[in-house]
């Protein structure tokens, strides 16, 4: 069995949006304290922000950073991270039980994206608190001076409103373990009304509503119908989130993941342009998976069978080959619905379930889903194409037969360079040949691959024949001639 995949420029879907490739960073676990920021750490700058994980941070190739959460965000007052830090208060943290000092809050963060070179992309708290902190949070960040809430941030020492443009309107809000959760129409009004202050305030803002919070919540998609007829004129993006577990089904279904999100990002889809349709809109909303990664969930000990602590290890998932290849392969399944979704944040960067990961004191280094991420992030330039796309099946027990090879091209006009991304998802290796009659000069000058058992990715010799190994990974570079 082999496969074949013909590429052609006029199978366009969308240009390549940058901020596919963001993360997430939340006060969970220790992905800010001993992740991002640890004063005194030998590698910390004078702010405590650890250099050797930005240095990570920025080979990684993120562009857009989430923050301050997650469930986190449900039970926070931002005021409390600004300011003196002497002056700052102590919290017990009720999504994760935790004690938060709050040393780090939103200028740090500001100031860590900027080194970081990410776009910040914030969340507002609609479980514990509403209207009026939401809209004073954006008076906060982007407002030069002359109100309250802006002089507030020059006194503060930050005499540059952070222009922030992406708000999230509270996090997973549909989710009984998220601190003040709401009913679809308690979301959908509160969420409307919350993105209209806060446009009063910054009317060139762009705003996400909370979707479900999987796709196996029982008010899947009509969540998301129910949110969207009452916020559709004031929302830019829904959000999507999801993290599929290694050991929550057969192993064959988990390497075919991607399938999953392929279903979930086109029910999503489709929910967004019935609402529109039933509203005679023009307007289409746009998707932003602003949670999504490989999480051994069902290793997961709930915040109430587990002592408070301050900066507790939580869900610092260890990552084998396998798991990279899912990721690649979730990340080739966002690529494929880039005329829908240009936001995606994995989650999360640092220490909890991350490409990245910390000992406190010590080192940092790369786990093996840092892998395709970094690749992909570098490599996904200027146009996404839809490879037409012949391929052997594999057998799976959520799904039935699929296709075990799977890929996305994308095309940079301005460099001439094809880069395909391809994963074999099953256990055979498979033969795979690249018909290039729309592409005659291209040749292919660079193979990277990574597989289950070999998770760094290595260069091949660019061949003629192309084996697709078992459970394996694959960027293929291809170039026109006379850019050689
Ligand atoms: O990323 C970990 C948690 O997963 C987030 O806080 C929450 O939004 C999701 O359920």
């Amino acid at each position: 069995a082999v496969a074949q995949l013909t590429l052609d420029p006029a199978f366009r879907i969308a240009p390549v949006d940058p901020r596919l490739f963001g993360s997430f960073v939340e006060h969970m676990g220790r992905c800010v304290y001993t992740g991002i920021f640890e004063p005194g750490h030998p590698s910390a700058d004078d702010d405590g922000l650890r250099q050797d994980v930005l240095d990570l941070v920025r080979e990684l190739g993120v562009t857009t950073v989430r923050y301050p959460g997650g469930n986190f965000v449900s039970n926070y007052r931002w005021e409390d991270g600004v300011g003196p830090r002497g002056d700052r208060p102590r919290r017990l943290d009720l999504a994760w039980r935790s004690l938060e000092s709050n040393a780090f809050g939103l200028n740090e963060f500001m100031r860590w994206a900027s080194l970081a070179g990410v776009e910040p992309m914030m969340a507002v708290n609609l479980g514990t608190r509403g209207i009026e902190a939401a809209a004073e949070l954006v008076e906060y960040c982007n407002l030069a001076d002359g109100t309250a809430a802006a002089d507030l941030r020059r006194k503060h020492g930050v005499a540059q409103p952070h222009d922030v443009r992406m708000w999230c309107l509270g996090n997973e809000m549909d989710g009984p373990w998220q601190i003040g959760s709401l009913t679809a129409e308690e979301y959908g009004r509160l969420a409307t009304r919350a993105g209209h202050a806060m446009r009063r305030v910054d009317p060139t803002i762009e705003l996400v509503a909370c979707g479900s919070s999987n796709s196996d919540m029982p008010t899947f998609a009509a969540w998301e119908a129910t949110v969207l007829e009452h916020a559709y004129d004031q929302v830019d993006y829904i959000s999507l989130h999801t993290y599929y577990d290694p050991e929550k089904h057969d192993e064959a279904s988990f390497r075919a993941s991607a399938v999953d999100l392929d279903g979930f990002i086109e029910n999503v889809i489709s929910t967004a342009d019935h609402v529109r349709a039933k509203l005679r809109r023009s307007k289409r909303i746009k998707l932003s998976l602003d949670e999504w990664n490989v999480w051994y969930q069902s290793r997961f000990t709930e915040p109430e069978d587990r002592d408070i602590e301050e900066i507790p290890a939580l869900i610092e998932d260890d990552y084998n080959g396998t798991d990279a290849v899912v990721v690649g392969n979730l990340l080739i399944s966002m690529l494929r619905h880039a005329d829908r979704l240009t936001v995606g944040c994995q989650a999360q960067l640092v220490n909890v379930i991350a490409p990245i990961r910390t000992r406190a004191g010590g080192e940092a280094w790369r786990q093996t889903i840092f892998h395709p991420f970094a690749h992909t992030a570098r490599l996904a330039r200027g146009t996404v194409l839809r490879p037409a796309l012949t391929s052997p099946s594999m057998s799976t027990g959520r799904f039935g037969d699929v296709p075990a090879v799977d890929a996305v091209a994308t095309h940079d006009e301005q460099t001439g360079r094809l880069s395909v991304f391809v994963v074999n998802r099953g256990t055979e290796p498979v033969p795979l040949t690249v018909d290039l009659r729309a592409f005659p000069r291209h040749r292919l000058t660079q193979h990277l691959a990574l597989t289950s058992d070999r998770p760094e990715p290595v260069e091949q010799a660019p061949a003629e024949e192309i084996l697709l190994p078992p459970v394996s990974w694959h960027v293929l570079c291809l170039t026109p001639e006379e850019s050689r």
